[in-house]
């Protein structure tokens, strides 16, 4: 039987000659990640870079981001695209302020994961993949967070919410404001 919970967006990328610009402040944190691997291995710099300050000052990896980034650590474009594809705590698109990403694998979808995608979705009147029309929340399935024994679970900014039930996934949603 298909499943009633839709399965997750497809990247959305405009590609252009684009390079992003930010501020001299965020240049020298970017230069600072940069120092921390021996200079014939600064790509090591990419996912640090993805996951902390390009995100947070574009609000997702943007093909300007990528451009820059392959300027800024000597590779190309594709080692960027390739990295930052792989991850889903990296957004290739716009997300609201709290992007709830639901693991939809193997323990979690054993222990109920579509229960309370859909609970979720229903709540927030929208399908997995989908942001509210206030921007407020994304809700997204994602591939297992490592935090499978306590199936279950979800992943909202940096915290982990685990051992869900529809009642647990309430109080989460009440409390994000
Ligand atoms: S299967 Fe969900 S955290 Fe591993």
């Amino acid at each position: 039987m298909a499943s009633a919970v839709p399965s997750e967006y497809t990247n959305q990328v405009v590609v252009s000659d684009e390079i992003a610009t930010f501020s001299p402040e965020v240049l020298a944190e970017i230069d600072a990640h940069v120092a921390k691997y021996p200079p014939e291995r600064k790509r090591s710099a990419l996912i640090p870079l993805l996951l902390l300050v390009i995100q947070r000052e574009r609000g997702f990896v943007d093909n300007a981001s990528v451009n820059f980034l392959a300027q800024k650590l000597d590779i190309q474009v594709s080692d960027v695209w390739e990295t930052a594809t792989f991850y889903s705590m990296i957004n290739m698109r716009p997300v609201g302020k709290y992007h709830i990403q639901v693991c939809k694998t193997l323990s979690c979808r054993i222990m109920g994961e579509e229960n309370i995608t859909e609970h979720i979705c229903n709540r927030l009147g929208i399908h997995a993949g989908e942001t509210t029309t206030d921007g407020k929340f994304t809700v997204s399935r994602v591939e297992c967070l490592g935090s499978c024994g306590t199936a279950p679970m979800l992943q909202i900014g940096f915290d982990y919410h685990e051992d869900l039930t529809t009642e647990k996934v309430d109080r989460i949603l009440d409390s994000l404001k």
